[in-house]
């Protein structure tokens, strides 16, 4: 995603937070009991560091961080969306395992969402699941979703759960090391 704001770009915008380890943990679920959604907590942020250091996921997200290795520069930057109330981050379990993130965010006027799963769970239809749970939760609409244009799992995922595509963009992408087309997708309502 171009604008990248939860792998690069907005963290250093925000403020520290102060208590963001008392959050109250609201598990949402859906219809099987299996995929569960639930606010980041800052423990989760070592176990979702680890997810978006695998090579093939960062290719396919394409607009990583410069240096996604950099554990550091994640800590600081996730602590501080964890408090930022325009950012809803969600964590993703299936059971009581955490499988992946969710999160909606607004860039340049627009609100976004992005996620990851771990490549261990891919294929399951656990972003599908994961992503129709959080629209129920994250009401703000319109909401957009950008992905590089041969992300064919994610742009299955965006239409599967209404999003329809209206337009592309370009953007250098980090971890292809080159200029790349992105879709933009939009859902209404
Ligand atoms: C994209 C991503 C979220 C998909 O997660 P997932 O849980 O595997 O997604 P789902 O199982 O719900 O749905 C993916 C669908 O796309 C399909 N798909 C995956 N790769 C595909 C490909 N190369 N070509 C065609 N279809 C593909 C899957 O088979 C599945 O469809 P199916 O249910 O009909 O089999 C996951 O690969 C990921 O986290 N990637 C790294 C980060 C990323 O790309 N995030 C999105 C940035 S826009």
């Amino acid at each position: 995603m171009t604008k990248e704001p939860l792998t690069a770009n907005i963290g250093s915008h925000f403020k520290k937070p102060s208590k963001f380890n008392n959050k109250k943990i609201n598990v949402m679920t859906d219809k099987n009991n299996e995929v569960n959604l639930r606010p980041t907590i800052i423990t989760d942020l070592d176990t979702l560091f680890r997810f978006q250091l695998d090579k093939e996921g960062g290719y396919l997200a394409a607009f990583m961080p410069n240096d996604p290795t950099d554990k550091a520069a994640y800590l600081d930057k996730y602590t501080m969306l964890l408090s930022n109330p325009t950012v809803n981050n969600q964590t993703i379990l299936v059971g009581k395992k955490i499988v992946g993130s969710i999160s909606k965010f607004v860039m340049e006027g627009d609100t976004e969402i992005t996620y990851w799963i771990d490549r261990e769970f891919w294929g399951q239809g656990i972003a599908t699941k994961a992503l129709k749970i959080f629209l129920s939760i994250e009401n703000t609409r319109p909401i957009y979703g950008r992905v590089a244009f041969d992300n064919f799992g994610s742009q299955k995922v965006l239409e599967r759960c209404g999003f329809v595509k209206i337009g592309s963009d370009k953007g250098f992408a980090n971890a292809r090391q080159a200029e790349i087309e992105e879709f933009i997708y939009k859902l209404n309502d």
